[in-house]
């Protein structure tokens, strides 16, 4: 077991360069199982998640070679199983984007339950739906933790999804591909990720138009190829360094960004009295001042992320008034409050809406990561807070944030990861 811990107070200053996003790769491995040769793909992010997928790709039979740290080379012409297990699934949501490929490619798919961060119920209806109108069988009950879907053949449909959902976005994308005839998906989500696993599809061959919109049209095509891909750049990683330069009244330039995806966590940045410049392919963030108080409401893209919404959470507990942050994506991702009462936050939870009432300073404390973006949080927490904190479960944050302790202490911050003796060992 680790934690992190953090000498808080230090203002950040300096340059960091951001990784490959984490969302994007975790669609674009399993969609490498669709090919017929080999995909080599660059700016992978080194993080825990990107292990678990390379992990079941290799369960499944495929060949990957790490060419260096941020490039693989993927061989799926060896796959011999349409089977994911549980103890990969449940280490990570996004396995059930295995579903889609292997569906598309083999016409069957078995995997286990997806594991991941919970906040609240988080269904898969919608990728059911996806699968089941393109002519696929997909049991109604589960079985045994499986999920199942098969078809002789798939054959394009339209499809209108009830919610924006990037995860059934993605995964009707990967099951329609190969699908005889034309998809269309209705009320598509529009995440930068999204375009990212429709432009790598498009590269292997397929003939995906409209992703970045809300309807995306798909032409199905017999066979897909092995290509060449670099991953965009992770707007929540660049975000995180983004509300830490904020919160410590630092100077930071952020390089590697698409600015573009940047924008509505700037614009919230701006309206809080930070500096935020764009220069090519980086941001450069100062603060000087107060933070300056307001309301967050998060959205799908082009709205304020859910997945910055405890980062920029951490920014208002100190701001100048009253804040109010409503998450209207995810039912239950304000879990993290309590430790940011910890230390020494004032706020008020309330459904899906947290109210803020701004203090001066935070002080450190011990607390814990009740997921990835909440741990990530407790981390600019610590770095402005007085003090020392100590965040355990830090296993969350290293599934989506590579090289976090290494690239904030690059900027000046006292940071350290501390092995700590499991309660459970055994006594000499
Ligand atoms: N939903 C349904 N039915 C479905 C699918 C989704 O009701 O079949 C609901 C969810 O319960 C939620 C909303 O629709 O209320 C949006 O869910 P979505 O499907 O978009 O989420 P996801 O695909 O499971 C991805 C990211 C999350 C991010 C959300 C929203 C990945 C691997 N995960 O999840 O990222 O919060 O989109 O943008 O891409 C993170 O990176 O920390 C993270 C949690």
């Amino acid at each position: 077991m680790s934690r992190y811990r953090i000498e808080g107070g230090r203002r950040l200053q300096g340059e960091v360069t951001i990784g490959g996003a984490k969302n994007s790769a975790v669609a674009i491995i399993p969609a490498v199982v669709l090919s017929d040769g080999v995909c080599r793909i660059e700016n992978i992010p080194n993080i825990s998640d990107i292990f678990v997928s390379f992990e079941i790709l290799k369960a499944l039979g495929a060949q990957v070679r790490m060419l260096d740290p941020s490039t693989v080379e993927i061989d799926p012409r060896t796959i011999c199983s349409h089977v994911v297990p549980h103890e990969l699934a449940r280490n990570m949501r996004a396995s059930y984007y295995f579903l889609g490929s292997l569906l598309g490619k083999f016409g069957v798919a078995r995997v286990s339950m997806p594991g991941g961060c919970n906040f609240g119920l988080r269904p898969i209806d919608q990728h059911l739906k996806g699968f089941t109108a393109l002519g696929a069988t997909v049991p109604p009950m589960i079985e045994n933790g499986m999920i199942e879907a098969s078809a002789t053949h798939l054959i394009g449909n339209s499809i209108y999804l009830d919610v924006v959902s990037v995860g059934a976005t993605i995964n009707i994308m990967l099951a329609a591909v190969k699908a005889r005839g034309i998809t269309i998906i209705e009320n598509a989500a529009k995440e930068p990720h999204i375009v990212d696993v429709a432009n790598f599809l498009n590269a292997m061959g397929a003939d995906i138009r409209g992703a970045g919109t809300d309807v995306i049209k798909i032409c199905g095509v017999p066979h897909l190829y092995g290509t060449s891909y670099s991953i965009i750049p992770d707007q929540i990683e660049a975000g995180t360094f983004m509300a830490a330069a904020v919160a410590t009244g630092g100077d930071v330039l952020i390089k590697n960004v698409v600015p573009k995806h940047l924008e509505s966590i700037s614009a919230k940045l701006q309206e809080m009295g930070a500096t935020v410049e764009e220069i090519d392919d980086m941001v450069r963030v100062r603060m000087d001042g107060p933070i300056r108080h307001c309301n967050v409401k998060t959205m799908p893209h082009p709205g304020f992320p859910t997945d910055m919404q405890p980062q920029i959470s951490v920014l208002l507990a100190m701001a100048d008034g009253t804040s109010a942050v409503t998450d209207t994506v995810w039912e239950n991702r304000f879990r993290y409050v309590d430790e940011l009462r910890r230390m020494g936050a004032q706020a008020q939870v309330n459904g899906k809406v947290a109210v803020f009432e701004g203090v001066p300073m935070l002080t450190g404390a011990p607390v814990k990561a009740y997921d990835l973006r909440a741990g990530a949080a407790m981390v600019i927490a610590g770095l402005a807070a007085q003090g020392r904190t100590e965040i355990d479960d830090v296993h969350y944050i290293e599934r989506g944030y590579e090289y976090f302790i290494e690239k904030l202490r690059g900027l000046g911050a006292e940071i350290c990861r501390v092995d700590i003796p499991s309660p459970y060992a055994k006594r000499a």
